[in-house]
């Protein structure tokens, strides 16, 4: 149920769960309106081929309070992959919009805590049980590039003090992806040996550093000169042309780019390693899935999605203890969202776009 500032109820605006119905509503001729509405970057369209079509800055409803819910006030968000698939119709349909995009977020609760959002839903909001079907703020909730954001109360974790807007803003979706594949899915261990494809992606500078950090001996691919040198500089032992030979078998890939890279990603494997898969940027379908080699080779592919609350728990307190922080590319103010959203179409970018309230 959603309640007003002065508890009248009145009529969802757009009837979605999670929306603020904020839009300037009037009782009567000479009342004002109860609240401002707020501003936000959002998907008004859906255009599969050109995404930045859809992409609208300007005033949206501000979240309400609501019972087991939070309203966060966003200091810094991030950019993701994500979010443009959004602006395609990946995994957000027409009827849903129009939708604040942005799935990270860290910013200051209403009793003035600074937090870090779990942008993983389950069904209730109350949680995600293990079999419940998840959603990604954005997909089914309202997003964080915007002033204000709610949350269910339980996808609100405290931001370390290590660490500051910007960075934690990093963390929920791209580093938490990356710290699931490496620590979770690959199967490996300090002294083992991981691929990277696509280094200059947010998953992708992420696993890098946490692998570093972590013990691991980090190989990466990028199709550009100067993002292969800031991938050695970040922690890779080498880094190489995309489908360039390695010096070494690896015992696990940490890959994204998809179709680009499948073939390599498989031969890249040692006997038995681990290909564990979160995105499929450059396409989904590669033209050669390297069936024979994946059951000769008894080599294990994992699909990884996210990450648990438990898990970015363990990635704050990690990043807090270790010093590893966040790469970033750059630092935009919301009403500049366009920019960076030009600049990871363009896969210009090396780590994470980060927008900033204020
Ligand atoms: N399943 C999940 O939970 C989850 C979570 C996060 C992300 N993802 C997915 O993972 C992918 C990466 O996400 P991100 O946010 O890290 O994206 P990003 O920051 O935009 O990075 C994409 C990277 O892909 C690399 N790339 C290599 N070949 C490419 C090609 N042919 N076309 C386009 N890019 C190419 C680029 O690196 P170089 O320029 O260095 O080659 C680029 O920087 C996305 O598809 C995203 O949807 C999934």
């Amino acid at each position: 149920m959603h309640h007003d500032l002065v508890g009248a109820k009145r009529p969802s605006a757009f009837g979605q769960e999670g929306v603020c119905h904020r839009l300037p509503w009037f009782r009567g001729p000479r009342t004002p309106p109860i609240v401002e509405p707020m501003f936000a970057a959002y998907a008004a369209r859906i255009d599969r081929d050109q995404p930045l079509s859809g992409l609208e800055l300007g005033e949206r409803p501000a979240p309400e309070a609501r019972a087991g819910w939070s309203v966060v006030n966003v200091r810094a968000a991030s950019l993701n992959h994500h979010d443009l698939w959004s602006l395609r119709g990946v995994g957000l349909s027409d009827d849903l919009l129009p939708m604040i995009l942005g799935c990270d977020a860290a910013g200051v609760d209403e009793d003035g805590n600074e937090v870090v959002l779990h942008s993983v839903i389950g069904q209730s909001g109350y949680g995600v049980g293990p079999k419940e079907p998840r959603s990604i703020l954005t997909e089914r909730y309202q997003g964080t590039f915007a002033e204000q954001v709610a949350v269910p109360t339980w996808n609100v974790l405290p931001k370390p003090k290590e660490l500051s807007f910007e960075e934690a803003a990093c963390l929920p979706t791209a580093w938490l992806t990356a710290y699931r594949m490496l620590f979770t899915n690959a199967g490996v261990r300090p002294g083992d040996s991981v691929l990277v494809q696509g280094a200059g992606g947010g998953v992708a500078t992420a696993a890098i550093a946490l692998g570093k950090a972590a013990g691991l001996r980090m190989f990466a691919t990028s199709r550009d000169e100067a993002k292969r040198k800031r991938a050695v500089e970040l922690g890779a032992v080498e880094a190489v042309e995309p489908g360039a030979r390695l010096p070494q078998r690896v015992d696990a890939v940490i890959e994204t780019v998809g179709a680009a890279t499948w073939s390599h990603s498989v031969k890249s494997l040692r006997p038995g390693g681990t290909l564990v898969i979160s995105g499929a940027t450059s396409g989904d379908r590669p033209s050669h899935a390297e069936l024979t080699r994946i059951f000769f080779l008894e080599l294990k592919v994992v699909g990884s999605t996210m990450g648990t609350k438990d898990e970015l728990e363990d990635l704050l307190s990690f990043c807090a203890a270790t010093g590893v922080r966040p790469v970033i590319d750059e630092v935009l103010p919301l009403d500049r969202a366009r920019e960076g959203f030009e600049r990871m179409e363009s896969g210009e970018q090396f780590g994470k776009i980060v927008l900033t309230n204020g």
